[in-house]
Order: structure tokens, then sequence, then C-alpha cells
């Protein structure tokens, strides 16, 4: 049988006809959302992650239904082709963008950081990243790319 969950994704308020054995990984990809990725669907990758009520999680170790009434942002909820974000622009600037598997994820995790705290330090990215996993890159360029994006936010850099 399935249940009914509102939500706004993206800062669309949306109604979804979900099973309760359901992640929110399936039914966000099921509702179009591709920008989530499916990894390893047992919580150690980060492929999958969406900010749910202001924090980065992983999607496929939560069910749907929890997140019935919350507010989820998916990569295709920040930035444009026109206007990225700054994140989305010190990526590819770092050159940290390969196949991009683990990219919307990543870029949601630093998001969520820099929501919080725009002024973070290698310490802190490295801890917000740190259950974002990539397979093409080291490390380094990531973090570089997340304090350059917070220079942008806090309006010490264009
Ligand atoms: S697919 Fe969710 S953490 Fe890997
Ligand atoms: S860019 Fe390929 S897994 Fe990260």
């Amino acid at each position: 049988m399935k249940h009914q969950i509102n939500v706004t994704i993206n800062g669309e308020r949306k109604t979804l006809q979900i099973y309760l054995s359901e992640t929110l990984l399936d039914v966000l990809r099921r509702e179009g959302y591709k920008g989530v990725k499916f990894g390893c669907n047992e919580g150690t990758c980060g492929a999958c992650t969406v900010i749910l009520n202001g924090r980065a999680v992983k999607s496929c170790i939560i069910l749907a239904a929890q997140a019935h009434e919350g507010k989820i942002i998916t990569i295709e909820g920040i930035g444009t082709r026109e206007k990225p974000h700054p994140v989305q622009i010190t990526f590819v600037e770092e050159n940290v963008v390969q196949c991009g598997y683990c990219i919307p994820g990543m870029i949601l995790s630093a998001k969520a950081l820099l929501d919080k705290n725009p002024n973070p330090t290698r310490d802190e990215i490295k801890s917000a990243l740190d259950g974002n996993l990539c397979r093409c890159t080291g490390y380094r360029g990531q973090i570089e790319a997340v304090l350059k994006a917070a220079e942008i936010i806090r309006g010490e850099k264009k």
C-alpha cells in the first residue's frame, strides 16, 4: 500500500506517493532528480547526498517517509548554467570534476557547510566532505575549491 508524503524539493511543494520501505534516494530518482546518484546504497560513498532541513544527508540510508514535511535540496536546485553556485564555479576552476559521479553529493555537502559557516577552516571542510568519496581525484583540490567558494560567498573574491 502506498502512502502520501508532503515535501518541498528545491523550493517546490510536492505530494508524493511512496511505499514505507522506499529510500529517499529511490523516490527522488523516480521523481526525476537524477543528479542524486546511486552508489554504494549503504551510506558510505556519499554519491546520494542531498540537503534535508539544512543538513547534508545520505539519501540511501533515509526512508522517504522520514522526509515528510521536510525541505530537500538536490543538485538540480542550486545554481544554473547561467548563474552557477560559487562551489560549482570553484570546483571547475580547481579541476576537480573528472567523471563527475561524486560531484553533486560533494557540492551539496560543501553548500550545507557554507550555508552555516561561510568562513570554515581546512579541517572543518575536511570533516564536512569526509563522507563523500571520489575515485578519480585526490581531495586537496576540493578543499581549495571550498575555501575559494567561501571567499566568493563572503564577497572577498569575484
Ligand atoms: S549511495 Fe548513498 S552513501 Fe553511497
Ligand atoms: S570525479 Fe569521478 S568519482 Fe569523483
